[in-house]
């Protein structure tokens, strides 16, 4: 099968195959072939040869995430994404790699497998075709001598389109520079914009309908683009006290959306925000 999207940064795909992690019994709803995209490599988390790639995954992790102080332990890995739902990603040939690559992911010179560049997490949820966004990561800022731009937006779009999913959930901080990717699937509807039940209370959690259409829009197809309707507000990123009024208004029955990519000047600084249906009552 041949790939039937064409995205913004095809040069991706001449470097790098993809990868999933997932358990005999899911391997059976994944859609394997994403956009006529071949999924080279399959990892299964229960056979115990495969341990070096979920090290390189882990790296992966800290190298991306770290950062963000935000690194995820092993046991989350297997207990909240690899038994319940899948990883995704895209990987490159150990012996593709250089010195310096290698020795940033802690490749072991014996090493002949796959390494992860990019990886997409989601896990289902009890609504049928409803999946919640764990973790994405993406070593395009890392290896920017590779050309990787986009990879983070085309390992998620690729991903959702493997996972079938129908209605996708997401949880991410207002200062999230990765809003600039969530954002491109078109509108989001809020479903909170302040969250105490998060170890950051300025996370918000949000939701769209997942189509074909939106998944090349996000991944850059020409002419895919999707229409987004006018801002009502714009939400500075870091007013807690307007993302708390707003929060109060969705527990009133109010429904509002994010409507485009966040202003940014080397931080995100303000979200555009639309009231679509006003409080109950
Ligand atoms: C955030 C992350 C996934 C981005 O990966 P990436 O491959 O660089 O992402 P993309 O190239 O697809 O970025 C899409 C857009 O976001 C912008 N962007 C991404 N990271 C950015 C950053 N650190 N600073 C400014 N802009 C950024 C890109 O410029 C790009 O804009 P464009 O479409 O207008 O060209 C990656 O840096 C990462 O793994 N970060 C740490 C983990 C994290 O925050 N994950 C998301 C959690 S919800």
């Amino acid at each position: 099968m041949t790939r039937t999207i064409t995205t913004k940064n095809d040069r991706i795909f001449d470097q790098l195959d993809t990868f999933v992690v997932s358990t005999k019994a899911n391997r059976e709803v994944l859609n394997a072939e994403p956009f006529g995209v071949p999924t080279r490599w399959w990892v299964d988390p229960h056979v115990a040869g495969n341990a070096l790639f979920f090290e390189l995954l882990q790296r992966l992790d800290a190298l991306t995430f770290g950062p963000e102080g935000m690194p995820m332990d092993k046991w989350v890995f297997y207990n909240c994404a690899e038994l319940p739902g899948f990883i995704y990603g895209f990987a490159a040939e150990a012996e593709t790699l250089s010195d310096l690559e290698r020795d940033l992911m802690g490749v072991p010179a014996d090493y002949t497998g796959p390494v992860p560049f990019s990886m997409y997490i989601a896990i289902p949820m009890r609504e049928p075709g409803t999946w919640f966004g764990h973790n994405l990561a993406s070593l395009n800022r890392t290896f920017p001598h590779r050309g990787l731009s986009s990879l983070g937006t085309i390992t998620k779009s690729v991903a959702l389109k493997a996972y079938r999913v129908e209605r996708f959930v997401g949880a991410t901080q207002w200062l999230s520079k990765a809003l600039f990717i969530h954002t491109k699937f078109g509108p989001l509807d809020l479903l909170t914009t302040y969250t105490p039940a998060h170890s950051t209370s300025e996370t918000l959690t949000y939701a769209f309908d997942v189509t074909d259409a939106s998944l090349r829009a996000a991944a850059g197809e020409p002419g895919s683009a999707l229409s987004f309707p006018e801002p009502t507000e714009q939400l500075d990123a870091t007013d807690v006290a307007a993302m708390k009024r707003i929060q109060r208004e969705l527990e009133s029955g109010a429904k509002w959306e994010l409507v485009g990519p966040p202003a940014y000047q080397g931080q995100v600084i303000r979200h555009p925000l639309r009231r679509v249906a006003a409080p109950k009552g």
